[in-house]
């Protein structure tokens, strides 16, 4: 019960501030936002959506007039702005309940309503009041003719004011200046004016109450997450700035509270940047979808290149709306271009290929790729893809075009790893900085639509916009540095956003690193580095149904002899022509040294794993795939999947046709046939003499799996005709 009397003074404490507020409260209809803007820029749309989120109604001025008020990023300038402003506030100067906000757009964002703003407004007892920065613009000499502060930022900044309409007016009616004078040195000596100061009632609003300037501020402000709602947090002061403004420098860091403010950000619900009104294709004829650009980059030897390629071909997306163009930078990869084209040229109307003998430079390449969209007043889309892209997702293109973005990637990463292809945040020096939410993206635990400063590798950029606002650079070109890094810092020095999402799986990115193009078929030793593009090309596709239904995928033809799919076609092959390649066939003598310790020794024809170099890879994936399935095979053991025996054997009539029968020294064997029964050769098998079963007609890429030791004593069945193949590996010794 002794509660209650402090419960009490809380409440009443609670009621009389809501009281005085009360009294002075601005009904919200009595508010006017005012901006000026030229153009609808990335910046301007962010800026509106706010607005809208919080029900501001807003009136632009200046929409499609030309700029003169000088490149105020970089220099003095924006009297335009308060020309315009004197003109629409003379309108207003008898309304003396009117209050007036003036913002700038570009690079301002709402993080809270209008209830809020004009409560906080009136709480700070001034008829006028301007936002405060801690740098004294254009003029440092000023600094010392501000008015002492104890606490707060002491200098005028003109990018967000607020005040009654009467006085606001009186104070631009003051303006007789040109649209290239500083609208900022303008405000400032009316403000440092005593006179003036005191007439119209005026002050700064130190401490980020309601105008939060980021410059100089950036570490004072943070996200403060609550369920499912989040707000930006001066720290310093202890504030819940209303409208946040990324002057000077500090366009990055709006652009990142921007990917979180306004819109409540949940791990359900998408992000400040997801728009509901998505452009949809759903009932367009083929004929009428966007017409896309799409350029392929191979600047150097990738993995995986040919299922790349093929993945173009089987891209959802009406392929007679695509101009291909390829460029072809690696002699290796010629052959892959030849067999795609062949295949494949009729899909791709106009396309053009340059390969390696042109000697183009990537940066050169990219310029005329992006210049053939830009010069074509029919080009929608241009669409840039590396060979280092997976795109598993057949729908990419279409999902990032109903984004209805100026540019935007495909978040992507490599499997398991952090490494993806955007920046969340840029270090002082430009390069790479890590953002406090890029692992979270990168692991889709928040999921949604993010601003950030650079993107590579594969991305989509309207048309229109290459035509407009990147019209005027060269996107691709600049001495010494790399072409993606001139790419996003000429679209973020434009003022375009670059977006990527992870609202959807778009597919991965391959590693490149350890690709040896030496080898006969390079990508069987992907296995480490690239396991997923790995799995998807060697690995039969029946493979993981073992785990789902062993009664139709795993057959049991002779006791204890297990027989399941484990290679696709393309492994038999490829495993098939690196050991033709190699050509060292033995007659076994090397095989009694490692059978020392063993009790059998049986010669076969055959080439070793580590004679090619695979030996690693090999029980990487014993490891991987098949200790999987003797854990579940055989209950209760759990392979150490070691193995030092794993080879090639080759039987034909006329070198060694079979096998006699033998132990193998081993816990169990492993024993994948490699081609075709009939196709390849005649004869062949297994037979276990304990049981007397055979097994005559192995399938190619289907696995034994039988114990090695005791039981299973067994012969190789002759192959009478034609060339059979096995790959054999003896594990757990
Ligand atoms: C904005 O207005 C709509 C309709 O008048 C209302 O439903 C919504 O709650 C308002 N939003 C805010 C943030 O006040
Ligand atoms: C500003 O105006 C308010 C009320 O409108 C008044 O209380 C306050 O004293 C004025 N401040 C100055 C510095 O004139
Ligand atoms: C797509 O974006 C443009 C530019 O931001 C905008 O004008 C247009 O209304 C958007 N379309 C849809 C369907 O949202
Ligand atoms: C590349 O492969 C060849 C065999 O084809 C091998 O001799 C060489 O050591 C390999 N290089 C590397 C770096 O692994
Ligand atoms: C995989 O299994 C399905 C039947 O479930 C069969 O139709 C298909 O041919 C099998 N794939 C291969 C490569 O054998």
């Amino acid at each position: 019960m002794a509660s209650c009397p402090l419960l009490l003074l809380g409440l009443v404490a609670l009621f009389h501030g809501s009281v005085s507020a009360e009294q002075r409260r601005i009904p919200a209809e009595n508010l006017l936002v005012i901006t000026a803007a030229t153009d609808e820029t990335d910046g301007f749309n962010r800026f509106m959506r706010t607005a809208k989120e919080f029900n501001y109604t807003v009136k632009v001025l200046g929409l499609g007039e030309e700029w003169k008020g000088g490149d105020v990023a970089r220099t003095v300038g924006g009297g335009q702005k308060v020309r315009w402003l004197k003109k629409e506030l003379i309108k207003l100067s008898e309304q003396k309940d009117t209050v007036v906000l003036f913002v700038d757009s570009y690079d301002v964002i709402f993080a809270s309503g209008p209830e809020e703003l004009l409560l906080k407004f009136s709480r700070l007892g001034h008829r006028v009041v301007f936002s405060a920065e801690g740098f004294c613009w254009p003029d440092q000499r000023l600094a010392s003719k501000y008015p002492e502060v104890h606490s707060g930022k002491r200098y005028l900044n003109s990018g967000g004011f607020i005040g009654f309409a009467p006085d606001l007016a009186a104070i631009v009616q003051q303006w007789k200046y040109k649209d290239n004078d500083d609208d900022q040195l303008f405000y400032t000596r009316i403000y440092l004016d005593k006179t003036q100061r005191t007439k119209f009632n005026m002050t700064l609003d130190h401490r980020s109450r309601i105008f939060q300037n980021l410059n100089g501020a950036v570490d004072e402000v943070v996200l403060k997450f609550e369920r499912a709602k989040v707000r930006a947090r001066n720290v310093a002061y202890d504030t819940l700035p209303v409208i946040i403004h990324g002057n000077g420098p500090t366009k990055l860091q709006l652009n990142y509270l921007g990917n979180y403010v306004p819109t409540a950000w949940t791990y359900e619900n998408g992000c400040g940047n997801c728009d509901d009104d998505l452009l949809f294709f759903n009932d367009v004829p083929d004929a009428q979808m966007p017409l896309v650009y799409m350029a392929i980059f191979i600047e150097h030897a990738t993995p995986f290149m040919e299922e790349f390629l093929d993945r173009l071909a089987t891209m959802n997306y009406p392929k007679g709306r695509i101009r291909l163009f390829i460029h072809n930078n690696v002699v290796y990869h010629e052959q892959h271009i030849h067999q795609f084209w062949e295949r494949h040229k009729d899909l791709f109307p106009d396309a053009q290929l340059v390969g390696p003998e042109e000697n183009l430079q990537e940066d050169k390449a990219r310029t005329m790729a992006v210049d053939a969209c830009k010069k074509d007043p029919e080009c929608d889309y241009y669409f840039s893809i590396d060979s280092d892209v997976a795109l598993v997702n057949p729908d990419t293109l279409r999902i990032l075009i109903e984004e209805n973005k100026s540019v935007i990637a495909p978040m992507l990463s490599r499997h398991g790893k952090l490494w993806s292809n955007f920046w969340g945040a840029l270090s002082p020096e430009g390069y790479y900085s890590r953002s406090e939410d890029y692992i979270e993206i990168v692991q889709a635990k928040r999921i949604g639509l993010w601003n950030v400063p650079y993107i590579t590798q594969a991305y989509l950029i309207k048309g229109s916009v290459l035509r407009s606002r990147l019209s005027q650079v060269q996107l691709y070109q600049d001495d010494g540095l790399d072409p993606d890094m001139v790419f996003c810092r000429n679209v973020r020095d434009q003022g375009v956003f670059m977006f990527v999402s992870n609202r959807d799986e778009f597919g991965r990115l391959v590693s490149s690193a350890n690709f040896n193009t030496s080898r006969l078929h390079p990508d069987m030793w992907q296995i480490f580095d690239n396991p997923v593009d790995w799995r998807e090309k060697y690995i039969h596709e029946n493979y993981s149904k073992i785990f789902e239904d062993e009664k139709a995928f795993v057959e049991q033809p002779c006791p204890d002899v297990y027989w399941f799919p484990a290679f696709s076609d393309k492994m038999c092959d490829h495993l098939v022509e690196t050991m033709e390649d190699y050509g060292q066939w033995s007659g076994g003598s090397h095989k009694d040294e490692r059978l020392a310790g063993g009790y059998e020794n049986v010669p076969t024809v055959d080439i070793h794993m580590n004679q090619i170099g695979f030996e690693k890879e090999w029980l990487k994936f014993l490891k991987d795939f098949i200790s999987p399935v003797t854990e579940k095979l055989y209950p209760g053991y759990y392979p150490k999947a070691q193995a030092i025996m794993n080879f090639v054997v080759r039987y034909r009539p006329d070198e060694q046709p079979s096998l006699r029968p033998h132990h193998d020294s081993s816990t169990f064997t492993i024993n994948i046939a490699l081609n075709n029964k009939g196709r390849d050769y005649e004869g062949g098998g297994c037979r276990f003499l304990r049981y007397d079963c055979r097994v005559e007609s192995p399938r190619k890429g289907w696995s034994f799996m039988h114990p090695g030791r005791l039981t299973h004593y067994h012969e190789g069945l002759p192959t009478t005709r034609g060339t059979r193949y096995i790959m054999v590996s003896f594990v757990d010794p």
